[in-house]
């Protein structure tokens, strides 16, 4: 396949999809984006002073990237105790008055192009605060009009389903997060090295959920014809059950809403049924104890649920029949969105070629949406 723009050639390596194929690079990326130490050194050391004692920053994004903007959230509120806002660029771009001295941008996007996002960069600009873009392009505008711009190398993505871009937007957030952190003397050098440790193990995590890849695919069939499906999780699991949502929805056409596990209480709990399937996010964290009272909620109204969990027993539904798991590596707090969202991606992915659908090139959906 010739990429017009590039004008390069992009082989499919025997994979029968670029999202296929894309989805299944993140672990040597994952790999690749642990160096460039040097350049890290040379970005601190250039970062605008204002941006180092920035009080608050704007994270403005679109799609899926401004869901990795949300999963980084918590990185940066603890790691570099900054407190953040993530704000959809086609919402944030009109909203007069967001932004205040002692502010500062940050710009999420793969293309580096994406008009909304854009827009709101050059408004930051204009009011001479600090920007930082996030971009996979690094030719792209937002690479030229940001005060900095940080790559996030994961190679050029064909498929429309951003996959490998999103991971690599997560592992340069977090390393952003911990570098502004001990930059910034928020993060001692003891954690500083265990994050480093934990990055490292994340190739064979990611690796570890692809080789599981035929049982992903198996439990996937069983969605059958259903025409609507639900994503639930709490914390870092909370972005990603939008992201699992986003990435169904876009690719198969079935219709899949994420929401926060605590707020399924709160009005979403009425749509369950027998026809309603729902994938619990249930890593072994403190909050377990939660979403598995909430995912009882969901089978006490006999809805379908599909347990992503690396503690089955612990998730509380050990052996019941009727519950699907999908069974997931045991990791870390700052792993588990790398790790789960792996295993979302391959859902939606197998979800779409049971429907036939065109996995690639979804009805549509633009690539880089440089228009409003
Ligand atoms: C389009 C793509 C999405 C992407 C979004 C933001 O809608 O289909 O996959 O997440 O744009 O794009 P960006 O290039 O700014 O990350």
């Amino acid at each position: 396949t010739e990429n017009k723009t590039t004008g390069q050639v992009q082989c499919l390596n025997g994979h029968d999809h670029f999202m296929h194929k894309e989805i299944h690079e993140q672990p040597a990326i994952l790999s690749d984006l642990n160096g460039h130490d040097d350049q890290w050194c040379q970005m601190m050391a250039q970062m605008p002073d204002a941006m180092v004692k920035a009080q608050h920053i704007s994270v403005v994004a679109c799609g899926t990237s401004y869901y990795a903007g949300m999963t980084a959230r918590s990185w940066f509120e603890k790691y570099a105790g900054i407190s953040i806002s993530v704000e959809f660029a086609s919402e944030f771009r009109y909203r007069a008055g967001a932004i205040r001295p002692g502010r500062a941008g940050l710009f999420i996007s793969q293309s580096g192009e994406t008009a909304d996002t854009l827009a709101g960069l050059r408004h930051f600009n204009n009011h001479g605060c600090p920007t930082i873009a996030v971009v996979n392009v690094p030719t792209s505008a937002m690479a030229r009009e940001a005060e900095m711009a940080v790559p996030t190398r994961a190679g050029s993505e064909i498929g429309v389903a951003s996959t490998k871009a999103f991971t690599a937007q997560l592992a340069t957030l977090l390393r952003l997060a911990i570098e502004l952190g001990s930059r910034n003397g928020t993060l001692d050098t003891k954690n500083y090295r265990r994050i480093r440790r934990e990055m490292e193990e994340m190739p064979n995590l990611v690796r570890e959920v692809l080789s599981n890849e035929h049982i992903i695919k198996s439990v996937t069939s069983l969605l059958g014809d259903c025409t609507s499906t639900l994503f639930v999780g709490r914390g870092d699991c909370y972005p990603l059950a939008l992201e699992g949502a986003l990435k169904l929805k876009e690719i198969s056409y079935i219709h899949a809403e994420g929401f926060a596990a605590g707020e399924l209480k709160h009005g979403p709990i009425a749509l369950i049924d027998e026809n309603m399937p729902v994938f619990v996010l249930a890593p072994d964290t403190p909050l377990l104890v939660k979403t598995s009272s909430n995912a009882r909620e969901i089978a006490a109204r006999n809805g379908k649920l599909f347990v992503l969990t690396d503690d089955d027993e612990a998730a509380g539904f050990k052996g019941e029949k009727g519950v699907e798991f999908i069974k997931m590596p045991p990791c870390t707090e700052d792993q588990i969105p790398f790790v789960y969202v792996t295993a979302l991606q391959l859902i939606s992915y197998h979800a779409a070629l049971d429907r036939s659908a065109d996995v690639d090139r979804p009805r549509n959906l633009a690539k880089s949406v440089t228009v409003e």
